[in-house]
């Protein structure tokens, strides 16, 4: 019998090929039945590349219908999560969905109720709570390592960003917004992990679309998501930046964010930990310094980081294994999603949020 977790990898772009398709290739206890993309040559070519994925579609009901399925990973643009990843569950399929759960908070909700509903697993992918240094971090805090960390600063800041110009990114009904959904995201989500699930109770931001307004006009040396960019009849109605201010139940949050600005001054990717016992910075992605208000000493941490997307689909296929939740499992994210909801409804009303 066949014991390996059977799976469907629905979308086969950018994360696909980058993260998931290598991470799950390599685990023996995975079977990669299909591979869908509306783009047949996208899901062809990873048949291709690698003798253990087997079938090639175009429609991902197909692997719906498969009984022989167990889970699929939906790596779809952010618009296609939620009808994607709500089939998949009332078809009686595990899910693993990439982030963020889907355009707003609202349809998340719902998302989570439908995992709860069929009672199988829903995972996002909010993959730097799998990272390595996350991880030190988010153990050091619970130790108490810090004293209070009372404040929390992050930048998600870059000189020229813009994903896709005109594509599905920059298309808020499609994207449910720009840096801010999409990085940012990332960072308050990790900044919540690592304060031991930390509440936001209010809010203020403020977004622009400033820096490419007029998509013709926008310089840039390379454009990744160039494949999907649409300068000449596409839309571009998102934040390419974003600054905001975070009351939660531990410590306060600010951030400044860029997906594109008129600043170059090397790494704007990176979060300081402000404890009155101990402060970290921490490199986006990679290592952390710890700075010691006793000593004075500054330890730059040196551990090895093994690939976030490979320990995060590790975990969710033991999760599948065991039926025990991951810790991306949805309702641990689903404040991340209400935070990004009421930083946006605080940038339209230009006033404070309480969540
Ligand atoms: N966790 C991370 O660090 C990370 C990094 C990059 C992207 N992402 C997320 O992954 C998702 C995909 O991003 P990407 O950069 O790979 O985009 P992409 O545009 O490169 O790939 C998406 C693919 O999905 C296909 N697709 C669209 N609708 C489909 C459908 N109904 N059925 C099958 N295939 C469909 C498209 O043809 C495309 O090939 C996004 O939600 C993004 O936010 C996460």
């Amino acid at each position: 019998m066949d014991t390996r977790v059977c799976v469907a990898i629905i979308g086969c772009g950018r994360i696909a090929q980058n993260a998931h398709l290598p991470a799950l290739t390599l685990m023996e206890d995975v079977r990669i039945k299909y591979v869908c993309d509306i783009i047949p040559e996208k899901a062809e070519a990873a048949v291709k590349k690698y003798d253990n994925v087997e079938i090639a579609i175009t429609d991902y009901k197909v692997a719906l219908a498969d009984p022989e399925v167990d889970a699929v990973f939906v790596l779809t643009p952010n618009y296609a999560h939620y009808t994607v990843t709500m089939d998949s569950l009332r078809a009686g399929k595990h899910v693993m969905c990439e982030k963020p759960i889907t355009v707003n908070y609202p349809l998340s909700v719902e998302m989570a109720e439908e995992a709860r509903k069929q009672g199988k697993l829903l995972s996002i992918g909010v993959c730097n709570r799998y990272n390595r240094s996350v991880e030190l971090l988010e153990e050091m805090n619970r130790k108490g390592e810090f004293g209070n960390i009372y404040h929390v600063y992050c930048s998600f800041r870059a000189c020229r960003s813009i994903p896709g110009l005109g594509g599905d990114f920059t298309n808020k009904a499609q994207s449910g917004g720009g840096v801010l959904i999409d990085w940012g995201i990332h960072f308050l989500d990790l900044i919540l992990y690592v304060l031991g699930g930390a509440k936001p109770k209010n809010v203020t931001c403020d977004a622009y679309c400033e820096m490419a307004k007029d998509m013709k006009s926008y310089k840039y040396k390379s454009m990744w998501a160039e494949d999907t960019k649409n300068v000449e009849n596409g839309v571009n109605d998102v934040d390419d930046f974003v600054s905001g201010y975070i009351r939660t139940d531990k410590a306060s949050i600010s951030f400044n964010g860029a997906w594109a600005e008129n600043i170059d001054e090397g790494n704007g990717m990176y979060i300081d930990f402000l404890g009155d016992k101990k402060g970290a910075r921490l490199t986006y992605g990679g290592q952390f310094t710890v700075f010691d208000g006793q000593t004075l000493e500054r330890i730059r941490t040196e551990h090895e980081i093994p690939g976030q997307h490979a320990a995060e689909d590790r975990g969710f296929i033991d999760a599948v294994r065991t039926g025990a939740k991951d810790r991306n499992y949805i309702d641990n994210i689903l404040e991340s999603m209400k935070l990004l909801d009421a930083l946006y409804a605080s940038s339209e009303a230009k006033k404070e949020v309480v969540l």
